[in-house]
């Protein structure tokens, strides 16, 4: 497939781009519960049109757009306001909740690099309910991560489990406000004290809940403190594109002081371009995520949120209870937050998912890792409250139906077959009949996933990773066949200096040139390069 030589007309370019969304799930029903924060019409057109507005504006250079490095602080200064910090917090605008565990993890590492060079392989502790992100940020920060168990009936880990795992090389303790899976909250207080004790950084994953547990906490939830007033925290991280309703890359890290803040900023004086300094990973960085956080924050204000808050939590109690009242599922912990896991110890559960999603619902299927059972998860949404009865009632109706727990006969002879694997030592014909088994060859994810759930779910972790870079790989095959759009109607023609009107299309009002010397040198140079063409002479180079 090639870049059309011509392009396309407007509506052509609209159309085809809304065929490409035939197959997606529709996630305003309301009866989506992953992937999606929904709000509602209104404050989606808000931060969509704040987003378009700035959608071309760069934060790159800080320096450039005054707007945007006006914008970051101020959004970033909200964050801080409502995460307990204080005149010294100092934050940091980012793409989403991975990118900044990643600079937090960052920052960590090159605080302990300035301070105890000594420490040659640092590690960090992290609860097994630890968002993955953290284990990325290891994987690629080259930091060693030690894994700390959680209490099983309450999904939290406990300080003492921690302590026990601490060594002269650890450098970072993590807890979550909440984690994904369950949506507990770990006890950051006793973490903040053995941080001080051993004079560790202690970072708190508030990706999730970060936004709605401080409404929880006013409304009244016994939930610990978690955020940077709990002696001990030294960052904390916030994503807005979840609770918050922003647009999706809208994140904030924070840290305790500059000090701190420093070891996360890159810079870099040796090359032959422009000046290089980067408080994130990016270095181009849109401006439309900062003005549609901006926009939403503002637009939904703290009654708005208060009052989703309410409904959310009210939601959340009746899923719990009805979940409880259906006799073959069984919760996961208490959740502070609107995350719901549950499982069955009589039913397969991917089997309810596939079940479920017949039905029009979207509900996550998490997997089995080490003596935590594979379980359902649900994320609700203020757009899944008015569902939560139908939601029930279709449970309830599906539970009585799907066969009894037992993994698939194919998921056992995957298992015995390459179980016992060394992945590393697998090639691509092993791999691709270990797609082809499991079900997932092909472009796209097939409608029932029980069977490859149930596949996944027996293998060991490293090879189930394999697999599903393998399963990426083959899933990202570019296509190689006709290009998108027909023969085009109209061609493009590109703006041909300033004063181009984008109102009009790919028309451009050429007569107006900006006002000053540099104006006028255009206009100059303009009119000099169209008597040229009148004259039929070559255009200088
Ligand atoms: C607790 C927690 N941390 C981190 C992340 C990662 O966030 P993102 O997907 O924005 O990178 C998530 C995502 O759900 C999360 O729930």
């Amino acid at each position: 497939m090639k870049i059309p030589q011509q392009g396309s007309t407007r509506d052509e370019v609209f159309d085809q781009l809304e065929k490409f969304t035939g197959h997606d799930y529709d996630w305003r029903t309301g009866k989506c519960y992953a992937y999606t924060f929904d709000a509602g019409d209104e404050a989606e057109k808000v931060a969509k049109d704040a987003f378009m507005r700035f959608m071309s504006k760069n934060a790159l250079d800080p320096t450039f757009f005054p707007s945007v490095l006006e914008l970051e602080n101020r959004v970033v200064a909200m964050c801080a306001a409502h995460l307990g910090g204080d005149a010294g917090t100092a934050g940091t605008f980012t793409s989403g909740g991975t990118e900044s565990i990643i600079l937090a993890v960052k920052t960590a590492r090159d605080y302990f690099r300035a301070k105890r060079p000594d420490i040659t392989t640092p590690e960090m502790i992290l609860p097994v309910t630890a968002h993955a992100a953290f284990h990325k940020a290891a994987h690629y920060l080259d930091v060693k991560v030690v894994l700390a168990d959680v209490n099983p009936d309450t999904f939290r880990v406990e300080a003492e489990t921690v302590r026990r795992l601490i060594t002269p090389s650890t450098i970072l303790l993590v807890g979550s406000a909440s984690c994904y899976a369950y949506g507990t909250v770990d006890p950051i207080p006793d973490l903040g004290r053995l941080a001080l004790d051993h004079g560790l950084l202690l970072h708190v994953d508030g990706c999730i809940g970060g936004f709605l547990l401080p409404f929880f906490k006013e409304a009244g939830a016994d939930i610990p403190d978690f955020d940077l007033s709990v002696p001990g925290v030294t960052s904390i991280s916030m994503d807005l594109h979840k609770y918050a309703y922003a647009p999706k890359g809208s994140s904030v890290v924070l840290h305790k002081n500059a000090d701190l803040r420093r070891h996360q900023i890159f810079a870099c004086a040796t090359w032959t371009g422009y000046t290089i300094v980067n408080t994130s990973v990016q270095s181009t960085k849109g401006a439309g995520p900062m003005a549609g956080s901006w926009a939403v924050l503002n637009f939904i204000g703290r009654d708005g949120y208060e009052e989703i808050a309410r409904n959310l939590w009210d939601a959340t109690a009746r899923i719990k209870e009805g979940l409880e009242a259906i006799p073959q599922l069984r919760l996961l912990g208490d959740s502070d937050m609107p995350l719901i896991a549950f499982t069955s110890d009589t039913l397969n559960v991917f089997h309810i998912i596939d079940a479920m999603n017949a039905k029009g619902w979207h509900i996550q299927a998490q997997l089995k890792y080490e003596r935590h059972s594979e379980c359902i998860h649900l994320s609700v949404n203020p757009s899944n409250v008015e569902h939560t009865d139908a939601m029930l009632r279709d449970l309830r109706a599906v539970c009585d139906q799907v066969t009894a727990k037992r993994g698939s006969n194919l998921a056992k002879a995957v298992s015995t077959m390459f179980g016992g694997l060394n992945p590393d030592r697998l090639n691509d014909t092993i791999f691709k009949k270990m797609i082809g088994m499991a079900g997932m060859e092909g472009v796209g994810v097939p409608e029932k996933m029980a069977d490859i759930n149930d596949i996944m779910n027996v293998l060991p972790p490293n090879l189930s990773e394999r697999l599903l870079v393998e399963f990426i790989n083959r899933l990202f095959d570019q296509p190689k066949g006709a290009d998108d759009l027909p023969a085009p109607a109209r061609a493009y023609r590109p703006p041909r200096g300033p004063g181009a009107d984008v109102g009009s299309g790919n028309g451009h009002a050429r007569d107006q040139a900006p006002a000053g010397v540099a104006g006028a040198a255009m206009a100059f140079a303009r009119n000099l390069r169209d008597r040229l063409v009148d004259l039929g002479l070559p255009l200088p180079r």
